[in-house]
């Protein structure tokens, strides 16, 4: 059994690296430690790829799960990059403390990172490419529960995989459509990365794509006015005046990506603010973006309201502004221009 499991992992001579989708492959190695009697254990470097657990184990009724998205970049010297790592770890131990999950150590949480990436070093794509390896830690509650309440177990994975660009396209405009259902509740987990927001999405958004769209709009749950986020990536608009803006809500995942961005947008004299965005006010930007670990910046080319279709800078074209954002922000995480501190993180190779 074992034997055959080691046969089906992904060979990194397989790989098309410039037409790579946004799949899983199996690579030979995740990382795995377990919560048990108040401590986290060690944790290991694992080829085996499969999660043994109780029936009864609370992530499969009561839905204790989190997780993080964040990739690892080929840097042109044959290096590799993380992209603020360490902020991912603090949002995993938010989202962990949401559910009443045991947190992982955030430096504890880097390493182990720069571990699993080290190990499957072979499958980052090279630079140039276009494509990135994913790396997705997640917490689970494996403690045995029938009652609504929290596990005492709980384990720690991280697995990662070869991706291409989300958005096929690239940096082509997509189109958007507002959804009547609501990813997350007003005081809910929406500013938390849980399974729950996500299987809430997943009607929304394949109702989207069968109409042709590539992605959602959420609005906000209470008056459906608001702009809240995109299914997968946080929203920006430029103004005609040229200032970045990006929604403000209690409901929102807070993207790392946007983070970022607000501080780029600042260094290019954007004047950035989080404010209030209405649905019925898209006449004030001249152009609009996704933006998200796996979005990068992708344009938004328009938004349908109500059956009412709004174009902004164009259909098929990039506008000036989102592209100048893009040149930066994928231009420190491929390590071709030097960013602020802390956010370019080596992962030594030896
Ligand atoms: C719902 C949602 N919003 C926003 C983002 C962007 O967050 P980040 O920039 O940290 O990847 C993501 C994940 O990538 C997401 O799933």
């Amino acid at each position: 059994m074992k034997e055959n499991k080691k046969m089906e992992k992904a060979k990194a001579e397989n790989f098309d690296w410039p037409n790579l989708g946004f799949n899983y492959y199996d690579l030979p190695y995740s990382f795995h430690a377990e919560y048990k009697d108040g401590k986290w254990d060690e944790g290991k470097l694992t080829s085996d790829s499969t999660i043994k657990m109780s029936e009864a184990a609370n992530v499969l009724h009561y839905g204790q799960e989190a997780f993080e998205g964040l990739k690892a970049y080929r840097r042109k010297d044959g290096g590799l990059n993380l992209f603020r790592p360490d902020m991912n770890a603090k949002r995993l131990h938010n989202s962990a403390e949401r559910l009443l999950m045991a947190p992982f150590p955030e430096d504890r949480f880097v390493e182990a990172v720069k571990m699993v990436v080290k190990a499957n070093q072979n499958f980052v794509p090279p630079y140039g490419s276009g494509a990135t390896l994913y790396i997705r830690p997640f917490i689970i509650g494996t403690g045995e529960v029938i009652g609504v309440h929290p596990a005492d177990k709980f384990q720690f994975h991280i697995l990662v995989t070869p991706v291409g660009p989300y958005y096929k396209g690239g940096m082509k405009p997509t189109e958007y459509v507002t959804s009547p259902y609501d990813r997350a509740a007003h005081g809910g987990t929406g500013q938390s990365k849980v399974s729950g927001n996500y299987a809430a999405s997943l009607l929304p958004g394949s109702l989207a794509h069968k109409n042709g769209y590539s992605d959602v709009v959420y609005l906000d749950p209470r008056l459906h006015e608001n702009i809240e986020e995109l299914g997968g990536a946080n929203f920006f608009g430029i103004t005609k005046d040229g200032k970045f803006k990006t929604p403000k809500s209690p409901s929102i995942l807070p993207s790392i990506t946007k983070k970022s961005l607000l501080q780029i947008a600042d260094s290019f004299g954007m004047e950035p603010e989080e404010t209030t965005i209405s649905i019925y006010d898209l006449d004030q930007f001249s152009e609009a973006g996704a933006m998200g670990t796996a979005a990068v910046i992708s344009p938004v080319g328009s938004i349908t309201h109500n059956g009412n279709k709004h174009v902004f800078y164009s259909e098929t074209e990039v506008g000036p502004y989102t592209q100048k954002l893009y040149d930066r922000l994928s231009g420190i995480q491929d390590g071709d221009q030097k960013g602020p501190d802390g956010w370019q993180v080596d992962v030594p190779l030896k």
